[in-house]
C-alpha cells in the first residue's frame, strides 16, 4: 500500500485548524504529522499526540515530506521556509506578508534550492489564482488585473451598503462573525491587499514590484456620505486591487473604488473575493470564490501539497524574461475627494478639476490627479479624509 504523504504543520490557527478537518479522514492520502505551534500550553483537545517539542522537531525529521506554514508572524515564517528548503523539504505557506516582503530573497533561495515553494493560499484563498497566473498567461498576454482581493473590508463594505451600517458598527459584526481579527489594522489599511497585489503582479507581469512603493489605502476614514455619493453616481464601493500595463510601464496601487453595477466586482460580496485579468485579444476573465476562512484557505494548501508532492513548481519564466515592464507610480486617476478642513484642495493638487463642492458639513472634490502625488502626501493619512478612485471617463 502507498504511504501516506507526511506533513509538518506549523500553526494550528485558523487555516491550520481548516486543513485539519480536510485531512484528518482515514481515507485521505495526506496525514498531518506533526504541528508547531507558538503556545504550546494552550489548551487543544486531541492534538497533544502531534504537537512538536521544538521548530527542530519538525524540520529535522526525515520522515516529514513536506512543511505547510500557516503561522502569523512573517518573521518566524521566513525562518521556517530558510530553513525547511535548504533541508530539502518542499514548503507551502499561506504568508502572503512573508512573501510579498521578502520576494527576491524567496527566488534566490528557490534558483539554490530546487524544492518546490507554493503558496496559492496566500492570494484570495480558495480561487486558484496564482498557477493560473503563472501558466495559463504567456508573458505580454495581460494588460491589467484587478481585484477585490480582502475579504475583511469586502464583508465590512457590503454591511454597510446592505445594512445601513456605520463603518465601526460593520467592522464590529465583522468581528463577531470571524470575518475580522481584534487588531484588523492591516486589512483595513489596505496592506494585506497590497501584499497580494505584488504576488499577482509577479506571476502576472514578471515585476518583483516593490512593495514600499505601491500606494494602499484603506477604508477606515469611509462614511455613510461617500456610500451616498457613491449611489448617487449610480455605484457601489469596493476595495479595488489594481496593477495595469502600459507598453513597458507597470502601475499598481489598492485604494477604494467607485464601481459600477454592471462591473463584475460589483456582484463581488460579503468575504468573497473576485479577480479580473484583462487580456488584449480576449477581453478579460472573471474569478470569483472564498476569499477567507480556515477551510476555503486551507484548501488551496491543500492543492499546494499535492502539486508539491508531484514536484510542482512555478516556473517564473516571466520574471526571469528579458523584456519586462518597469514599475511606475506616474499615472493619472479619476478620484473623489471628501475632507473636512478646507485647506486640503490646496495640498493635494489635482491636476484636472470635475467637481467641487462644500458647504459646512461636507467639502468634496472629484478630478484627475497623479497617483504620485497620493503616494507622497500626507493627506492621505488625515483621519478626516476619504478618498476613493472613479470609473474612468
Ligand atoms: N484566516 C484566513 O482567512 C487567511 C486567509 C488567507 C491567508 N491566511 C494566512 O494564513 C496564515 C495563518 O493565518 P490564521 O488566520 O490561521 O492565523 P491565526 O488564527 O492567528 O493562527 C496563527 C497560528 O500560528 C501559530 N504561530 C505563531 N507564531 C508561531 C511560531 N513562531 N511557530 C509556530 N507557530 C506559530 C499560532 O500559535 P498559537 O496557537 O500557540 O498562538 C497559531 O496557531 C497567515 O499567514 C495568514 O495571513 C489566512
Amino acid at each position: 500500500m502507498k504511504r501516506k504523504l507526511r506533513i509538518g504543520l506549523f500553526g494550528f490557527g485558523c487555516v491550520g485548524q481548516g486543513l485539519s478537518d480536510i485531512l484528518d479522514r482515514p481515507e485521505s492520502s495526506l496525514s498531518i504529522e506533526k504541528i508547531c505551534v507558538r503556545n504550546r500550553e494552550k489548551y487543544r483537545p486531541l492534538l497533544n499526540e502531534r504537537l512538536a517539542s521544538s521548530q527542530e522537531d519538525i524540520l529535522d525529521d526525515p520522515d516529514i515530506d513536506v512543511i505547510v506554514e500557516l503561522i502569523d508572524d512573517h518573521v518566524a515564517a521566513l525562518d521556517i521556509t530558510r530553513q525547511a528548503l535548504s533541508r530539502g523539504k518542499p514548503v507551502v505557506s499561506a504568508n502572503k506578508r512573508m512573501i510579498a516582503g521578502n520576494l527576491d530573497t524567496l527566488l534566490d533561495l528557490q534558483r539554490e534550492q530546487p524544492h518546490p515553494f507554493l503558496y496559492e493560499a496566500a492570494c484570495c484563498a480558495s480561487i486558484p489564482i496564482i498557477r493560473t497566473l503563472e501558466h495559463y498567461y504567456g508573458p505580454s498576454e495581460i494588460s491589467g488585473i484587478e481585484g477585490i482581493v480582502n475579504g475583511t473590508t469586502n464583508y465590512i463594505l457590503t454591511r454597510m451598503v446592505r445594512n445601513d451600517l456605520s463603518f465601526h458598527d460593520a467592522l464590529k459584526l465583522a468581528q463577531s462573525n470571524g470575518f475580522a481579527e481584534s487588531d484588523p489594522s492591516m486589512d483595513i489599511e489596505a496592506f494585506d491587499a497590497k501584499f497580494k497585489l505584488c504576488l499577482l503582479a509577479t506571476h502576472a507581469f514578471g515585476v518583483v514590484v516593490p512593495v514600499d512603493k505601491v500606494f494602499n489605502y484603506g477604508i477606515g476614514s469611509i462614511s455613510k456620505k461617500d456610500i451616498a455619493w457613491a449611489h448617487s453616481s449610480g455605484c457601489t464601493v469596493k476595495l479595488v486591487a489594481r496593477a495595469t500595463r502600459n507598453g513597458d510601464q507597470l502601475s499598481a496601487a489598492v485604494l477604494p473604488q467607485f464601481v459600477p453595477p454592471h462591473h463584475p466586482l460589483a456582484g463581488v460580496e460579503n468575504e468573497y473575493n473576485g479577480v479580473l485579468v484583462h487580456t488584449p485579444y480576449s477581453d478579460a476573465q472573471f474569478f470569483h470564490g472564498r476569499g477567507a476562512g480556515g477551510r476555503p484557505t486551507a484548501s488551496a494548501a491543500v492543492a499546494d501539497i499535492a502539486a508539491a508532492a508531484s514536484r510542482y513548481r512555478y516556473g517564473y519564466d516571466k520574471v526571469n524574461a528579458l523584456a519586462k515592464p518597469d514599475f511606475t507610480n506616474d499615472v493619472f486617476l479619476r478620484v473623489y475627494c471628501r475632507y473636512g478642513d478646507t485647506n486640503i484642495p490646496r495640498e493635494l493638487p489635482f491636476d484636472t478639476v470635475e467637481q467641487y463642492f462644500s458647504d459646512r458639513q461636507y467639502n468634496y472634490i472629484t478630478g484627475r490627479i497623479n497617483l504620485e502625488t497620493l503616494v507622497s502626501s500626507e493627506v492621505v493619512r488625515n483621519p478626516d479624509v476619504f478618498i476613493a478612485a472613479l470609473p474612468a471617463a
